[in-house]
């Protein structure tokens, strides 16, 4: 496989950061996964612009976008694929122990694995730990993504494919890749921004195209929801069937909905 690395293309192998690098030594980066069918991306504007969002909220340069779109284009003709997961990653680069950032360059690594289309239906575990919706990094894709890992291993042990988190107010935030959609009351719902989660690309085209209100829900509305979904870039919009023990139908008709406007309208338009 070749991937991008600070200009150029390499052998994913031997390709090499210095070992120095933010990124590695205190998680000093920022990253967005973009979806490839066919070697063509989707919504990549949009993952631009949040990629900079991110980069601006750490306080890295802004990341040059006609460099971005030609290390993405070089790396999904090297490597053609039916379905691919694009990794951009720019980090504080070569920098001192400490999390002081040096005068070094960030560095930039495009790199792609091949992805599978998602089941339809998946399923969830609530897990105890917050999202810290005041903290200085709430709402940016940063590579300080440990949190993420331990929750998800939680979801992995119990069967499921994604952990949901509640802030520290205890309202419903997110999961560790996914954000969530609920239906109450016949209505379609999301947890607003304020909650701590990410501003998901999916999230936001999901509400655009269903119409569904951002709202603050109290995290066990879990338990009381006709029906749940996540979205995520991998996921699209992907049935939820079980929350810990208690199950759901799955998909439920406004989630068959949600599925079907989100994969004619994502079809109509690459970069919505
Ligand atoms: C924490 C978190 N929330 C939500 C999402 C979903 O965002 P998007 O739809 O842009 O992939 C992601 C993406 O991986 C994420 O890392």
């Amino acid at each position: 496989m070749k991937i991008w690395v600070n200009g150029s293309l390499a052998e994913s192998d031997t390709a090499a950061l210095s070992v120095l690098d933010h990124g590695l030594t205190v998680g000093d980066g920022v990253f967005e996964t973009v979806k490839a069918a066919d070697g063509r991306t989707f919504a990549l504007t949009r993952h631009l612009d949040r990629l900079t969002r991110s980069a601006r909220g750490l306080g890295l340069p802004d990341p040059d976008h006609a460099v971005l779109r030609e290390a993405c284009a070089q790396v999904l003709a090297a490597n053609p694929m039916p379905l691919g997961r694009l990794r951009i990653t720019y980090t504080g680069g070569t920098c001192p122990l400490g999390s002081e950032r040096g005068d070094q360059p960030p560095s930039l690594v495009v790199a792609l694995d091949t992805a599978k289309r998602r089941p339809d239906t998946t399923a969830a575990v609530t897990v105890p730990w917050r999202r810290n919706e005041h903290s200085a990094v709430a709402g940016l894709k940063t590579t300080s993504y440990a949190e993420n890992v331990v929750a998800l291993a939680a979801a992995h042990r119990a069967g499921a494919s994604e952990a949901l988190f509640a802030n520290t107010a205890g309202l419903l935030c997110e999961g560790t890749g996914s954000n969530v959609f609920l239906v109450v009351d016949g209505q379609l719902l999301t947890p607003t921004l304020a909650s701590g989660c990410l501003a998901g690309i999916t999230r936001q085209l999901t509400v655009d195209w269903t119409g569904a209100e951002e709202r603050d829900l109290p995290f066990e509305v879990l338990f009381e929801a006709e029906e749940v979904f996540l979205t995520s870039t991998l996921r699209d919009v992907q049935a939820v069937s079980r929350i810990d023990g208690h199950e759901l139908p799955a998909p439920g008709p406004a989630t068959l909905k949600a599925m079907a406007q989100f994969a004619e309208r994502s079809a109509d338009d690459l970069d919505p």
